[in-house]
């Protein structure tokens, strides 16, 4: 029975995925990763992680590090991760994961780093900082991924090219040391990969920019309220069948996340009939973000509260990561050649 058992969770796929530490989550981490990773954990073997060592690329100063750490965990558990399901741990606490992206630094060329999208922007965002972390921040991601031999990763549009670049890595491992590694790939239950817009109708919603158009999970119903109010808009359509414009098609998009099923197809019968009221959309929005979010700020608050509780997820988390960890390293070690006894 214990050996079919066994058998059994080893034959799941595997799946990791991380979110870094780098300020209050919001309902753009929820829809592209937390709610995949929710599903997930039912029927995959999932390895879920607090990415804090990515974090130290562009957030040096550790002073706030700790209740980021507390807050991701919080979050995602107050969201429905289940510790006791899937492994939930914190990054830094897998020191097998710096020896791999040692590894794969080797395997990942100086061009193709140089030309990430991410590199780029956060190199224009921090001229004074642009460190080697931040170029290899691709390499790190893999060897995240790649420490459990994992085939999917849920995340969102945003992190597309960075397991393209996954895959390109895995590959070059592959063919010069043996098939050690299954190619990942980005994971989301519908066909797309998830981007969830700001309220500004610019850009997406994020933990550090466009504060003021991205809804966090921690947000009260009245911060709720005045953001997606103020949310752009306009007279709204003169003639049957305009073409909508971007800032709105946004609001249709996060409705359709949060409403109940019909209701951003009503709105939008009524922008095709000229009849929409965008003030009464907003409203209706507004009220199903409250409806959303409140059960989980509510519980994330009883969560960080229980810090024994916090401390007894992230070891018991790192047990599990680790042990999938070490059994990869030894055949990663093997592969390349370093055994000389
Ligand atoms: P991070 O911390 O920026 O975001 C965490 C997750 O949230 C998704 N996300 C969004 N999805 C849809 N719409 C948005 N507006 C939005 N904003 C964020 C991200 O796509 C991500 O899934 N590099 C990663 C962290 C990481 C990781 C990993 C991910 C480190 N190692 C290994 C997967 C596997 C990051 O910066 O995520």
């Amino acid at each position: 029975m214990l050996i079919f058992a066994a058998l059994m969770y080893s034959e799941k796929a595997i799946v990791m995925s991380g979110i870094r530490p780098t300020g209050f989550l919001h309902l753009g981490n929820y829809f592209g990763a937390i709610r995949n990773y929710v599903r997930m954990q039912e029927a995959y073997e999932c390895y879920f992680m607090v990415a804090d060592l990515h974090s130290l690329t562009t957030h040096p100063d550790t002073k706030e590090l700790k209740a980021n750490v507390h807050r991701v965990l919080a979050e995602n558990i107050a969201s429905g991760l289940d510790p006791e399901k899937a492994a939930f741990y914190c990054q830094s606490h897998i020191y097998e994961t710096s020896e791999l992206y040692l590894y794969l630094n080797m395997v990942a060329y100086l061009g193709e780093l140089e030309k990430t999208t991410t590199f780029k922007e956060k190199a224009r965002q921090q001229p004074d900082n642009v460190n080697a972390g931040l170029l290899t921040y691709p390499v790190l991601q893999t060897a995240d991924i790649i420490l459990h031999r994992a085939k999917y990763v849920p995340v969102g549009k945003d992190q597309e090219q960075h397991l393209e670049m996954a895959r390109n890595f895995v590959n070059r491992f592959n063919h010069r040391y043996g098939e050690v590694f299954p190619e990942p790939y980005a994971f989301n239950y519908s066909a797309e990969l998830v981007k969830v817009p700001s309220l500004d109708g610019t850009g997406k919603m994020s933990k550090s920019e466009n504060q003021s158009a991205t809804i966090y999970l921690a947000d009260s119903d009245d911060q709720i309220r005045k953001k997606v109010m103020k949310a752009k808009t306009d007279e709204g359509p003169k003639t049957p069948g305009s073409i909508m414009p971007e800032y709105i098609r946004n609001l249709f998009t996060l409705m359709a996340l949060v409403s109940e099923p019909g209701v951003s197809a009503q709105f939008e019968a009524d922008f095709n009939a000229c009849t929409i009221r965008y003030g009464d959309m907003k409203k209706k929005l507004a009220a199903d973000m409250v409806r959303f979010v409140g059960p989980i700020r509510e519980k994330v608050e009883a969560i960080l509260a229980d810090e024994t509780y916090l401390k007894q997820v992230m070891e018991r988390g790192a047990e599990k990561a680790r042990a999938s960890a070490r059994e990869t390293m030894r055949i990663v070690r093997e592969a390349i050649g370093l055994h000389y006894y």
